[in-house]
C-alpha cells in the first residue's frame, strides 16, 4: 500500500489541497499565508507525502540554531493508523539532522493519544505541560522531546 510514498519539498502548486486538508484537520488551522512562509523559510524544512500522485501528509520543521522544532504533521483523515505518519516524521527529521540539529522538540494537545503515541514509537519523551497552551479550547500542551537526534535510528515499520 505504502510503495508508492514519496515525500518532496512544499511547492506553491501543493498549497490549495494542503488547506483544504488543513481545514478539515485543526480546530485551528494554518492560513495560506502561513503555508507560503514555508516556501522560503531560511531555516525550514517542510514536506509533502504524496500516495498513488496524490496529497496524502504534509508537514514541517524550524531549525532553530542545533534544535529541529515540529510545527505541523497531518495526514489525511481516511489514510490514517498506515505509517504515513512514522514515515513523514522520519524523513522530517534525517532532513533536519542533515541540516545541523542534534535534537528535536514539538507540543502536542494533552488529548492527541494517537500523535502522542506515534512520537513516543519515534523516541520523543513527554518533558513538561504547558497549561492552557492552545487559544482556541484552552487545553493543555504536553511538550515533548527527542534528545539524541545524532544517534538516532528509527525503523519505518
Ligand atoms: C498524528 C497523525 C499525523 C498520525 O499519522 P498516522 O499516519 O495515523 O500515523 P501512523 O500510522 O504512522 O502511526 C500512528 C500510531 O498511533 C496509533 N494510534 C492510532 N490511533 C490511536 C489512538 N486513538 N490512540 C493511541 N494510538 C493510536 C497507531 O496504532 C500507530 O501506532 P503503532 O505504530 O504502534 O501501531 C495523524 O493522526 C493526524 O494527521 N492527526 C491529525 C493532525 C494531528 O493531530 N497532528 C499532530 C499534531 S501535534
Amino acid at each position: 500500500m505504502l510503495a508508492t510514498l514519496r515525500f518532496v519539498t512544499l511547492d506553491k502548486t501543493h498549497i490549495p489541497k494542503i488547506l483544504e486538508i488543513e481545514q478539515s484537520t485543526h480546530s485551528a488551522p494554518w492560513s495560506q499565508r502561513s503555508f507560503e512562509n514555508e516556501l522560503e523559510h531560511k531555516y525550514g524544512v517542510f514536506l509533502v507525502g504524496f500516495l498513488e500522485g496524490e496529497i496524502c501528509a504534509y508537514g514541517g520543521v524550524w531549525i532553530l540554531v542545533d534544535e529541529a522544532h515540529v510545527t505541523n504533521v497531518v495526514v489525511r483523515e481516511n489514510l490514517r493508523g498506515q505509517g504515513i505518519g512514522r514515515r513523514l516524521m522520519i524523513e522530517l527529521l534525517e532532513k533536519a539532522r542533515t541540516k545541523g540539529a542534534v535534537c528535536a522538540t514539538l507540543e502536542v494537545r494533552a488529548s492527541n493519544a494517537s500523535a502522542i503515541h506515534l512520537y513516543e514509537t519515534l523516541g520523543f519523551v513527554q518533558t513538561t505541560v504547558r497549561k492552557k497552551y492552545y487559544p482556541d479550547n484552552k487545553e493543555d500542551a504536553v511538550v515533548m522531546m527527542l534528545n539524541d537526534l545524532l544517534d538516532w535510528k528509527p525503523s519505518a515499520k
